[in-house]
């Protein structure tokens, strides 16, 4: 595999030169990123700049993606196309070193030691299910027991019932105390020798809230099982390093970490993906066919059958190309800032209450609530008339929501990114004034 090449590192040069440039006026830092009044990232994301009365507080479910991110894969088909891995011809070795180039970019971002060890696939849905589908059932036995969390998107708790019950094995679950904090108390209950996966979110998409993943990793380890991290709601807003964690596994998205849509990450320690089986099968993840047999390619090439999406691995990697000239503490900082006014602004109106932790710090881009007595989808409804574009329902947590017991099993979520403003909170707050008026002729 190719460390670099001229042209495809250069692109993502590029990305990085473009992005600098359009922020340079500004220069952020953490001091400023805090301040929230301000918003030098606004214009270069086109389509919030082309909206500038939109409040978008939905990047939890995806985000919002930067000109860089959007000229990468443009430039890759422009100047690039062609099918990576096929071919001997300029054009196509061009397209595979880029997908190399890319590969490199995204392991350095995680700490990943090996870049053969990011596997590139659709999104965080298919890698956990990679890890569930080929990965378990090679360790899995009747009897064994896999961990999860109440507060798991069903991406990462439908591949575990389905694979436990392959396996005959018990789906356990950890719940959190009443601010949706996991105790060494329910750990020391639930994590024991029968463990031989615990697969954790690390931030959850409804409670915002950061799970004690180096110390949950650290516990099934000392019983001898395996540790997976859903990253899909951290890697975009907090510093995720997969050797500081001590995962096994972690799985994200490109499109909630503003890169494109159907791009997704599966890192694996390199023994753990050598020894298990593919996933999907058929071209290009073989070493040798036969008629009644074949052997497989090296990682990751085994994992990835079929023609690879090289321009959106491209645009992936110009994506992490942009977060990192934002710079993640940056962006942590400016979503702490508007994460605690956000949170300080609904707790002065007497009819919405606040889902999770009470305290701001402990929420990561997220702010669920519910307005007392009206359902989360009138109120999604009319805040979309105010160009206010939330998310309401069950946020994919089903179990999350029947056992946090909140009515309609449904609730609001404003999830913020570092884009996003302090005007556009005071667009939810207002939005939210006219809900309550609307239904209750004040
Ligand atoms: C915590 C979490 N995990 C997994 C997923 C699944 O991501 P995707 O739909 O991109 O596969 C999501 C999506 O919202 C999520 O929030």
């Amino acid at each position: 595999m190719t460390e670099t090449t001229n042209t495809a590192a250069s692109a993502c040069a590029i990305a990085d030169a473009a992005h600098a440039a359009a922020t340079s006026a500004t220069a952020p830092d953490i001091v400023c990123a805090a301040n929230i009044a301000e918003n030098p990232y606004k214009r270069d994301f086109p389509l919030l700049a082309n909206h500038p009365d939109l409040a978008f507080l939905d990047s939890a479910a995806t985000a919002q993606r930067p000109k860089t991110v959007l000229d990468a894969q443009r430039r890759f088909y422009e100047e690039m196309n062609a099918n990576a891995l096929r071919g001997l011809y300029r054009l196509s070795v061009e397209a595979t070193e880029a997908i190399d180039v890319a590969r490199n970019r995204v392991a350095r971002f995680i700490g990943a030691p090996k870049a053969q060890d990011v596997v590139m696939c659709r999104n965080a849905s298919e890698a956990l299910n990679i890890v569930a589908k080929a990965f378990a059932p090679t360790v899995l036995e009747p009897g064994d027991e896999v961990c999860i969390t109440i507060m798991e998107h069903h991406s990462n708790l439908i591949p575990w019932q389905q694979a436990c019950r392959a396996a005959g094995a018990k789906l356990v679950y950890l719940y959190p105390d009443e601010n949706g904090i996991i105790t060494p108390e329910e750990m020391d209950a639930k994590i024991g020798p029968k463990t031989k996966i615990l697969s954790c979110v690390h931030v959850s998409n409804v409670l915002g809230i950061e799970n004690p993943v180096k110390e949950l990793g650290r516990r099934v380890h000392e019983q001898g099982g395996y540790f997976v991290v859903d990253g899909a709601q951290s890697v975009p807003h907090v510093k995720v390093d997969v050797t500081e964690i001590g995962c096994d596994f972690l799985a994200f998205s490109a499109h909630k970490l503003f890169g494109p849509f159907g791009m997704g990450v599966l890192w694996g320690k390199d023994e753990l993906l050598n020894a298990m089986p593919p996933f999907l099968t058929g071209g290009e993840m073989i070493d040798n066919v036969t008629e009644q047999d074949a052997t497989w390619a090296p990682v990751p090439e085994k994992f990835e059958a079929g023609t690879q999406d090289a321009a959106g691995i491209y645009a992936t990697a110009a994506a992490v190309a942009y977060v990192e000239s934002v710079g993640i503490d940056v962006i942590e900082a400016r979503e702490k800032a508007l994460v605690a006014y956000c949170m300080e602004e609904l707790g002065k109106l007497d009819f919405v209450t606040i889902i999770g932790h009470p305290d701001a710090n402990m929420h990561h881009g997220v702010v669920s609530f519910n307005v007392n007595g009206i359902h989360p989808h009138d109120v999604a409804s009319i805040l979309d008339m105010d160009q206010v574009a939330i998310r309401a329902g069950h946020h994919c947590a089903q179990p999350l929501l029947t056992w946090l017991g909140v009515e309609n099993l449904a609730c609001c979520r404003a999830s913020l990114a570092f884009y996003n403003d302090k005007g556009d909170v005071d667009k939810l707050v207002a939005g939210l004034n006219r809900v309550w008026s609307m239904f209750h002729g004040e």
